[in-house]
This record gives C-alpha cells, structure tokens and sequence, in this order.
C-alpha cells in the first residue's frame, strides 16, 4: 500500500470534464492493429498501467509501435498474422483484458510462451477459455493451479475448423479473447456460448472493432458467432479511441448526487460501450441526463434526491459499482441484481463493496450475486482500502459528496485513470473553511463568531477543545505531564458544542473553561503532539455544510490547509492589553494595564517560539492588524476577503 488521500467534504459538483480513452476499446485496437495487415494510427489511446501491459507485451512478442510526441497518436506496424517472436515471457499485471486475449492469440501463434501476472490475476479464473483453446488442438498448461494463470503455452496443430463451446457465464473477455484470436487460423470457425452470456455490450465492443478491421462476425443472437474462412484483419488506417464510459460513470453520478450540471466529453449517444447505458440507470434513479453526440451530461433530480433503485445490471457491471455508491445518496433501500461477475475481477467486488458501504454507514446485504444497500442516516467518516481495484478507489471518492473519506492506495487508479482525482478536483467544490489565527487578544474569537452568523456557517473554537480536555483532565485526575493518558482522553473526550454553549460530559462548563486555571492548563495540554493528533479528526468533523470558520493555532496550516479563505488578525499588543482589560473591568475584575502587557508580551515570545504549532502568519493567510479598527469593521473586512477567495477561480 502506498499512503492515502483525504478528500475533504463536498459541497457541489459540476463542470466539464475530457475523458482518458476507454480501456477496453485501447487493448482491443492495440492487439487487433498488431495483428492486422499495415500501419494503424490510433488517436486517443489511454494512458494507463493495463494499456502499458499491453504494449510491453506486443514489444515482446515482435510488434513496433510508436508514440507521436506531438499529437500523442500511437502507431503500431501490423505484422499480418501470427506474431513473429516464437518464445516469450509475458508479465500483464493485473490486465485482465490483455491476459485473455493474448493467451488465445497466443495459443494459436506456434511458439512458446509464459503468461503470468500479479498474484490477485493467478486467483482470477481463465479455465473456461483454455478449455475452449484445447477444443481446437491448442496446447495451454496451467503452471500453478488448474483453471488459473500463470499458463505455459506450446506450439500445437491446430484444428480451427471444429466448433467450440466456451461458458459465456464467468466472464465475457473468454469469448472476446476467442472471438479476436481466431481469425488466425485462416478456417471457418463456430463458438457456441454455453450458459447465459454476461456483459453482452462488451462482446459487442469486440465485434464492432474486429469488423473495422475487416473482419465481420455472423452472429446468431448471443449463442452462436461464425467467424468466416479467410478472415484476415486489416489496418482501417487511423482510429479514434472514445473516452472511457465506465470513467465517465464517476462524474456523471458526482453531478447527479452533487447537483450538476456536469459534463463528460468523449462519449456520447452513439458510443459503442456499453457502461453509457449507466446513464440511463442514472435518469430511472430520477437524475436528469443529457447527451449529444460526443458528451453526456447529469444533474440532480428536480427533487434534489437520487431515488432508491433495484436494477438488474448484469450489462454494466463496471459502471454498476457507481451505482452502488449513489446508493449511500437515495431516499430508500437500494438493490443491485445479476452481479455475480464482481467476484473475479480485480478483487471480490461484493465482499469488497459490502465491506467498505458498511464503514461508512450503509446497511448492505451480500448476496452471491446481490448487494443490498441501505443508505446511512448520517454519514461517517472513514477510511477506505482499495484492495489494488482502481473502480472501488474511484466510486468511492463520491462519498465526499456526503462527509469527508480517506481513500487509501489511490495510486490504484493508475490501472485505468491516472489524473482521476485531478480531474475529480475540477468539478467538486469542498465545503468552505475560513481559518483565523492570532495572537492572544486580537478579537479572533469574536470576530470569527461573528463572520460565521453572518454567513450561517458552523464555528469551531477549536481553542476550546483545548480548554475542555484541560478542564476534563483535572477532574479525571489525570496529570498535564501523562500525555498517554491525555491523549487517550482526548480521543473519547465527552464534549459537545451547542449553540455557542459547551458541554462536557452533560456539565455545562461554557464559563468554567475560561478560568485561568483552564487557560494555562489548554497551553500545556495544547503542546503535546499526540494530543494535537488525536483532536485532529474530531476538529475536521466540524467542516459541514454550507461552511465553517475555525479559529486557532493551526487551523490553516494542520487542520484544514485547504481552508479557502485563511485570516491572520492582530493588533499592537498595547491595543491588545486595553481590549483584555477592558474584559476584565467588565466582568468586575481588577485590572493592572502593566502586568497585562507584560504577560501578553511574554505569551506572544512563548507562543511564537514554542516548537509545537507555533504562532506564526502563514504565507496565504491575509494580514488584518485590528489597531484602530472596532469589532464591526473587523468583520466586514473578513467578510470581504471571504467573498473575494470563495469566488476566486478555483
Ligand atoms: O484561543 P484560546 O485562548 O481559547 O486557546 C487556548 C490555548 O489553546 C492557547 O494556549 C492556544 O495556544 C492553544 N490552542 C492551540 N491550537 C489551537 C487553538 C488553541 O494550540 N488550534
């Protein structure tokens, strides 16, 4: 596992965005151009690890190719046939949709050669297409366990005329992998599909593009494919990659849980992928969709709620994931049917999903083929594991559309959609944070109260959080020197925030924690590492919508370093010294002017150089010094810079 990535919560969706070339049209044109007749130019081709494996592996097997710096079109030099390199190791990852088709090109190139992967591709089962390959005389062993990679194929006559029978209910790449291989052999040849075929629309990607390079199919509905004697493939010249639809399946829910309008370029009405049915899903869950020739476009229901949904999706069984994370968004229990198939892709997608829903809140139900999702009351923030499968990396980063999410391995995407979480960033709007920091007295607290009233935000004292553990700390007799012990009552601190009033435990200590007894007690509890760590996740827990001002040390710099809009408010310290006198004097305290300034000053030095979150004006927070300004003009100048940062281009 590589790291992780926190997506902080989202507000809206909506924009435009050019998808990457689908995957499985690159690896279909990628092996159909290296085995045709000419030069092919192929515009568009995704940029990806599973497109990679595919290109390693035609290198090795004798194919050139080349990129176009330019342009970025790709070039592959046809070889006409079998491939010319007779022996060879092939190392294809976790590609599913180049390991299947290359064993079957493979198998009836007469050579010899090794096929392996990472070890979740040797537990994916391929015995159904070995099993077709052996009908015709090819000669396919599996080196580990029977019925799964890696295989070592032989040189063997093959008898390409007789009719093979190939399950079509495991995984539609077997007949795909038939279907395009087989026009090697020169002869007529039969495949029947036993059993129901799944994901027909991706047996049709294959058929569509063997037939533009020359190469027609007869097709009896989904049973029976004829492949005509003397098929040979032949470079169409130049091809244009459409943009993936099962990529597009991410944003097109992003815009019809987040509002929308949001806009995917590169696949349209006429696309020849199957996963721009997702589309039509989308709109029966009552989202409004759009599509013109080479774009869709999905906005929210009128209603402003996805409705609940039960579908069968054997079809889109990609895309279908999507689904199932819109379902967190509908108004009612959802069903997702005729699924068996996620179970041998790049992990157990239902174990998977079932898993990582439930973190998050959902109720779900696997069933051997189904998922059953109830949506969460509330959503809870968690982490998700990948499980090195770039669509549950993907679908579920449109959890932050309801809290925040940490996704862990997101490099995983990098199989089908490297820039996915740039192009994610485009069009979602996070939840507004405004951070203001400052000395001691400077009127942060006031100030920022009152920007968040005046913007119907949520506030976070987050100076307070440190007063309250200070305070629950002494009455639980826990010493300020025991930072375990402080820190493990900073993870389960009882406190809540009402309404500008504080609560710990069902105590209200609104003014018990402004003691000075609290105050020195938060500054020592405040400079312990782990405890600062362990009110981390519990101070971003604050970031609801429509927005929140945080006020503290480390507010823009920890906590939220995204924070849009970032204040950094002071004053001379003889202004600061007044205003705190003037507190006091108020609550009928006695104040002496010369031992407040010296103990402002002497806080200020402390403040500034203690090593743990000190206090210091960050580069991108915006200078306010308060001298001769009163609380009102104070807001109103936050207030502005607030309005300015929010509508800057993002
Ligand atoms: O702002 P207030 O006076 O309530 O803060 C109490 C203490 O907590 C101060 O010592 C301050 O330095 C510390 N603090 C912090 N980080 C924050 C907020 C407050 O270290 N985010």
């Amino acid at each position: 596992m590589t790291g992780f990535l926190d997506l902080p919560p989202m507000l809206r969706a909506h924009g435009v965005i050019r998808l990457p070339g689908s995957k499985s049209i690159s690896n279909r044109c990628l092996l159909l151009a290296a085995l045709a007749q000419g030069e092919t130019q192929i515009h568009d081709l995704l940029a990806s690890d599973d497109v990679d494996r595919m290109l390693d592996a035609l290198t090795a097997l004798g194919v050139t190719w080349r990129r176009e710096d330019e342009s970025g079109r790709f070039v592959v030099h046809g070889v006409g046939g079998c491939f010319p390199v007779k022996k060879a190791d092939l190392f294809l990852g976790n590609a599913g949709t180049a390991f299947r088709p290359l064993t079957a090109a493979l198998a009836l190139s007469a050579g010899e050669y090794r096929l392996s992967g990472v070890p979740r591709m040797h537990e994916r089962p391929i015995g159904d297409l070995v099993d077709g390959l052996l009908q015709i005389g090819a000669d396919v062993r599996y080196e580990g366990r029977a019925g799964f990679p890696p295989l070592h194929v032989l040189p063997a006559r093959i008898e390409g005329r007789r009719p093979i029978r190939v399950r079509g209910d495991v995984s539609s790449q077997f007949l795909t992998a038939l279907l395009m291989a087989l026009p090697l052999t020169g002869e007529e040849a039969t495949i029947e599909v036993v059993g129901e075929l799944i994901s027909k629309p991706y047996v049709a990607i294959t058929l569509n593009l063997m037939a533009r390079f020359g190469v027609s199919v007869r097709q009896e509905g989904w049973r029976r494919f004829v492949i005509p004697s003397a098929s040979r493939y032949r470079s169409p010249g130049a091809l244009h990659v459409e943009g993936d639809a099962s990529s597009a399946s991410y944003f097109l829910a992003a815009g019809a849980i987040g509002g929308g309008p949001v806009r995917v370029e590169g696949v349209g009405a006429h696309s020849i992928q199957g996963d721009i049915r997702f589309a039509e899903s989308l709109r029966e869950l009552g989202a409004r969709i759009c599509m013109g020739e080479n774009w869709v476009e999905a906005s929210a229901p009128e209603t402003g709620k996805l409705r609940a949904f039960d579908l069968d999706l054997n079809a889109i069984p990609d895309a279908a994931m999507t689904l199932a994370v819109a379902a967190l968004f509908a108004d009612g229990p959802c069903r997702l049917r005729n699924i068996a198939s996620w179970r041998v892709k790049e992990t157990d997608r239902i174990a998977a999903m079932a898993t990582e829903l439930r973190k998050v809140g959902a109720e779900v139900e696997e069933g051997e083929d189904s998922l059953a999702v109830t949506p969460p009351a509330v959503f809870r923030p968690a982490a998700i594991d990948t499980y090195d499968d770039h669509r549950i990396a993907m679908c579920f980063s449109l959890v932050s559309l309801g809290c925040r999410v940490r996704i862990n391995d997101p490099a995983c995407v990098n199989k089908t959609f490297p820039g996915y979480f740039d192009s994610l960033g485009k069009i979602v709007e996070p939840v507004p944070v405004i951070a203001i920091d400052g000395p001691s007295a400077s009127g942060k607290g006031t100030v920022a109260a009152l920007v968040a009233r005046a913007l119907g935000y949520h506030y976070l004292d987050s100076g307070a959080l440190y007063r309250v553990l200070a305070l629950a700390a002494m009455r639980a007799g826990i010493a300020l020197e025991d930072e375990a012990g402080l820190a493990q009552l900073a993870e389960s601190l009882p406190v809540r925030f009402d309404e500008g009033r504080i609560w710990l435990d069902g105590d209200e200590v609104t003014d018990a924690i402004r003691e000075e007894i609290c105050s020195t007690g938060a500054s020592r509890v405040a400079a312990v590492p782990v405890v600062r760590a362990a009110l981390l996740e519990r101070q971003r827990d604050f970031r609801r919508r429509p927005g929140l001002v945080a006020e503290g040390r480390d507010m823009g710099s920890v906590v939220f370093p995204d924070a849009q809009c970032k204040i950094f408010l002071t004053a001379s310290a003889e202004i600061r010294a007044q205003r705190r006198a003037k507190q006091l004097i108020d609550k009928g305290i006695a104040a002496n002017m010369r031992d407040l300034l010296r103990d402002l000053m002497d806080r200020d030095a402390r403040d500034a150089a203690r090593p743990v979150a000190p206090l210091k004006k960050l580069d991108d927070a915006h200078l306010l010094d308060t001298t001769g300004f009163g609380v009102e003009e104070a807001v109103a100048f936050v207030l502005d810079e607030v309005r300015s940062s929010l509508n800057a281009p993002r």
